[in-house]
């Protein structure tokens, strides 16, 4: 028997803990968190794959079984980037001629970042992770196919060396999650919808997850739902645009609580006329990013503020997201038009029936953001509540996302959400790079 079989048995056997390593579009730093997922019951495993989701009674009964207590989080800290760092990963990302040199060490000074980070959390909690589900830093996301070379190319970039990190912690890791999605005719994104429908489902209450990172995100759970009944897909900016502007306006990095918005009137014109392009527009699956929301779009959206006084600039930025999330919530998620997403499974009536939005990400500390966004749902009779309420923080939810996908991975399981991402079947994530 082989190393790797013996040790990826025994490995199997009992409980395990895991680190997720997570840093988002925002590029404000690397979250890690620890948790303990246990192997009895079959662990996150119980989460039956997204391909094995029938519609038979079988499948559902395992499902509605699969506990969420299987999962324990033991800790999570936030570790900020270097300045010099965020600023070499935000111009990487916007750069339309980087350099080859540079973009490589990017990938192994990251990978030793990452490394730090597991590092430092450990002896905090007192724990040491016995594998690590690293998602690294996205330069380019690229989720529908485009003309290149004579060849339509959709394409996924993350970087951040998971060798390095196994060398550097002595466990193994799992990396480079969204090009199995991909592979198998999916968006690459969003990933999370595995554990947002593993904490979150419920039989009574219809839920949509909202993530409000630099991309606003979001995964409708209807009650009772099965796997093949999540829909997920990115709404828009989340914090990305305002972020920018605070930074154009007050050379400040956000909004802090949402103050400076709290000052401002909404341009409302502004709003119409952005929420009429095209990305909104769109029906689900779709994905955002730098691509869609980064500098370009940040300078033409500065350009029609024109001399809008600044409170109010931002003020509008902070409705854009919040409008956005709304109308996407409104279009996509409660109204049952005939969508290129219903499966064989759509059941309208259970669709229409949310009642909560549960929010996560650096926007739920947005008061403003958080206020304009209860108001616009209320009508809905959508009332806000937050990750944290549910015992999973909010900073830490992403990072706990991809401890549990590499653990999945590590058994050999599939755990893309085919409905969330477009892909034609479920995959197995990531690669895994030994110690
Ligand atoms: N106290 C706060 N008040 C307002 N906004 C905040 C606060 N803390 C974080 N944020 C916002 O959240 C962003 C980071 O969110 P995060 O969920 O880490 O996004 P990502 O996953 O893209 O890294 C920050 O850039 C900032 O805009
Ligand atoms: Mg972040």
């Amino acid at each position: 028997m082989s190393r790797e079989s013996v040790s990826r048995e025994s490995m199997s056997r009992r409980s395990m803990i895991v680190a997720g390593v997570m840093s988002g579009t925002s590029a404000d730093g690397i979250n890690v968190a620890l948790v303990r997922i246990d192997a009895s019951n079959g662990g996150a495993s119980d989460m039956a794959s997204p391909a094995q989701a029938g519609s038979g009674k079988a499948s559902r009964s395992k499902e509605e079984k699969r506990p969420r207590s299987a999962i324990t989080l033991l800790g999570h800290a936030e570790y900020r980037y270097p300045s010099k760092v965020r600023q070499a990963v935000l111009s990487a990302m916007n750069s339309p001629h980087a350099r080859v040199a540079e973009l490589a060490r990017l990938n192994f000074l990251l990978g030793e970042l990452y490394a730090d980070a597991v590092l430092a959390i450990q002896p905090r909690f007192r724990v040491k992770a016995e594998l690590i589900g690293c998602h690294g830093q996205t330069l380019y996301h690229q989720g529908d196919a485009q003309a290149f070379l004579g060849c339509k190319i959709a394409t996924t970039w993350q970087t951040g060396e998971g060798a390095l990190i196994a060398a550097r912690l002595g466990v193994p890791v799992v990396s480079d999650f969204r090009p199995a999605d991909m592979a198998a005719g999916g968006k690459g994104a969003p990933l999370v919808p595995f554990l947002d429908y593993m904490w979150f489902r419920d039989a009574q209450v219809g839920r949509i997850v909202q993530n409000i990172g630099g991309i606003a995100n979001l995964t409708a759970i209807p009650a009772g739902a099965r796997t093949s009944d999540v829909l997920a897909f990115d709404t828009g900016p989340g914090n990305m645009v305002i972020d920018a502007v605070v930074d154009t306006l007050y050379s400040k990095p956000f909004d802090r609580g949402g103050k400076i918005a709290a000052t401002g009137t909404v341009i409302e014109p502004i709003i119409q006329r952005i929420l009429r392009r095209q990305f909104f527009r769109a029906t689900p699956p779709k994905t955002a990013g730098r691509e869609e929301f980064g500098r370009e779009f940040v300078q033409e959206f500065l350009r029609a503020c024109g001399r809008a006084r600044k409170p109010d600039i931002v003020a509008t930025a902070t409705a854009l997201t919040a409008r956005s999330i709304a109308d996407a919530i409104q279009a996509h998620v409660l109204r049952t038009s005939t969508s290129r997403t219903r499966g064989k499974n759509w059941r309208p009536s259970v669709r229409s029936a949310f009642q909560e939005i549960i929010l996560s990400g650096g926007g739920a500390r947005n008061a403003t953001l958080v206020a304009m966004l209860a108001e616009l749902l209320a009508p809905l009779g959508i009332v806000v509540r937050f990750s944290d309420e549910f015992g999973l923080p909010s900073d830490a939810k992403e990072a706990v996302a991809f401890a549990v996908l590499a653990y999945e991975t590590w058994h050999q399981r599939a755990s893309s959400v085919p409905s969330a991402t477009g892909a034609k079947r479920a995959a197995i994530l990531g690669k895994i790079s030994y110690a």
